[in-house]
């Protein structure tokens, strides 16, 4: 049991891909299911023609991976008006029942996760490990919130009081939630904020990012299936109109969105703006200009796995991901020059493929704006490394090579930069007080990474960093749902974590009933 939060509740075991007796099978049916195609659409369906977009494959564009018919204005508001009027009745099922219903969701998705996986590596150009850990996190999240809505929505909280009055506190549904949701973790994060608005009662308006709508129509099919009502959980496609659509709709009670600071500053404002409705609270998680403080104490080696994991897994398109590597300047060239042999033997490629270490990033945009990027370090830093894209890949595929270059401070980068882009800044020796001010500086406070065996430094780090989650002694990424509760502070997001004890009670409103005896 867990002496905080009640009984152990246990998390999906995932697959065990260094056993080649799992993984070649696992290999030989993926490959099998690489000419299915798949269609997303509203669940909603207007009369009229939808618009149609065609997803391909990152690695490979000439890869049909299927269509989206994305949702029109007019679908966007009979879908509202059907969610607002079923709302209540779910709202009143409690929160046992809505918790069978998340706890079977998550069942399917287990049964299915073969398809998952197919999908992430086709639509989004996900490595296999990625795709596995992505399942992982999408059906530890369903089975996390369905045990918060049964320990916090299925009966009042006693209140106790001097008032000789049952006091009582219940938490109940808004009404229609909208959950924007990015491309980078299209399963898991579509998955979090959806599954924690029907947790806590609501209705959802499921909008996927443009790019990935395939993988969340598959997730809604299988919610649809394990019995939540059509009407409550709507899938939405369509690019940022549509989402602004939805934020802006008169029956919007609440915004959860997952996505870059840029566009939750639009949503902020427009939600603000609004005159014909409630107001409408926003649980934004956004970006981050993640470092890693290395002293002279760490150990190269954990050091250098911990930097490459953190840097280059998943393309370095994880919010999580370092983005800038403090080394104290004693060390400094003796870990750059480890960190520049690991990133120069790693594979690019066909996220298809087991021995790929890196895949392609999302798209066209995404490839530009990091070539951009880089060119502006060829002018303005030091390049330690920038790895060659194999020729037969760039043709076809969004590949950005893996870089490492040093640059003199934190504040020459403005913003973040979400790909395979390392920068390395030295720190002299005593000076810890000045690398937390340059990181705090920034604004953002998602992840920081600490490599020191010091234990003086850690708790300097701990009191003065102002950052959502410290990972010390290990990598920077892979949150797990419950145990590593995940978000930020400052330009980096709203609170409150994802997976922690506090996300569900967002979604909600509170009542206390007091009744004199
Ligand atoms: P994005 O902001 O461009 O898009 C995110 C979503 O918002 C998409 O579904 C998009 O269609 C929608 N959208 C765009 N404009 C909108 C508008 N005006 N109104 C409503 N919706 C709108 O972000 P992205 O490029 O898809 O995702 C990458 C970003 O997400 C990075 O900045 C990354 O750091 C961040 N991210 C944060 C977390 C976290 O937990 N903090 C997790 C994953 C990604
Ligand atoms: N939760 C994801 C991670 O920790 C974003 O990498």
């Amino acid at each position: 049991p867990n002496a905080i939060f009640g009984e152990a509740r246990k998390n999906s075991a995932g697959v065990d891909l260094s056993d080649p007796l799992v993984r070649e099978p696992l290999l030989g049916r993926l490959r099998a299911m690489e000419s299915r195609t798949y269609e997303a659409a509203p669940t909603e369906r207007s009369r009229g023609e939808h618009p149609i977009r065609r997803i391909t494959s990152p690695h490979d564009d000439r890869i049909e991976v299927g269509i989206a018919h994305e949702a029109t204005e007019g679908a966007i508001d009979r879908a509202m008006t059907a969610a607002a009027q079923a709302q209540p009745a779910w709202d009143a099922l409690g929160g046992e029942a809505r918790a069978a219903l998340l706890d079977k969701a998550a069942d399917l998705f287990e049964d299915e996760r073969e398809t998952f996986f197919s999908l992430c590596i086709r639509e989004a150009g996900k490595t296999l490990p990625d795709a596995v850990l992505e399942v992982r996190e999408a059906v530890d999240f369903l089975r996390y919130y369905a045990s918060e809505a049964r320990r916090q929505f299925s009966r009042p909280m006693p209140l106790p009081g001097p008032t000789g009055e049952v006091n009582e506190l219940r938490l109940h549904g808004r009404g229609v939630w909208t959950c924007i949701s990015p491309w980078n973790f299209p399963l898991a994060i579509f998955t979090g904020p959806v599954a924690a608005a029907l947790a806590a009662g609501n209705a959802v308006m499921a909008k996927p990012a443009e790019q990935t709508p395939l993988i969340a129509g598959f997730a809604l099919e299988l919610m649809h299936k394990a019995g939540i009502p059509r009407a409550i959980v709507q899938l939405v496609p369509g690019d940022g109109k549509v989402g602004a659509a939805l934020t802006s709709h008169r029956l919007t009670a609440g915004v959860a969105f997952t996505g870059s600071t840029d566009t939750a500053r639009m949503i902020a404002r427009s939600l603000a703006d609004r005159t014909d409705g409630p107001i409408v609270p926003l649980v934004a998680e956004t970006g981050g200009q993640n470092a890693m403080i290395v002293d002279s104490s760490a150990l190269p080696e954990q050091v250098t796995r911990d930097v490459v994991a953190s840097s280059f897994q998943s393309a370095g398109q994880r919010c999580s991901a370092l983005r800038v590597l403090f080394v104290q300047d004693d060390v400094a060239d003796d870990m750059i020059r480890m960190i520049a042999g690991a990133i120069q033997a790693l594979a690019i490629g066909d996220p298809g493929k087991i021995t790929t270490d890196v895949g392609p990033v999302i798209d066209a945009p995404a490839r530009q704006a990091l070539r951009r990027h880089l060119d502006w370090l060829d002018l303005h830093a030091r390049k330690i490394i920038r790895a060659e894209v194999p020729v037969d890949l760039a043709e076809h595929g969004f590949f950005v090579p893996p870089a490492m270059y040093e640059i003199e401070s934190l504040a020459q980068l403005t913003q973040e930069n979400f790909g395979p882009v390392l920068h390395v800044v030295r720190w002299k020796s005593g000076q810890l007080d000045k690398v937390i001010e340059q990181i705090n500086s920034t604004g953002y406070g998602l992840t920081l990474g600490l490599q020191s065996r010091i234990d003086t430094v850690a708790h300097y780090i701990e009191q003065h960093a102002r950052v959502g989650n410290l990972y010390v002694n290990r990598n920077q990424i892979g949150a797990v749902v419950e145990s590593q509760p995940f978000g930020g502070e400052g330009l980096s997001g709203t609170g409150p974590k994802a997976g922690g004890p506090h996300y569900v009670a967002r979604f909600a409103t509170e009542r206390v009933t007091c009744i004199d005896t």
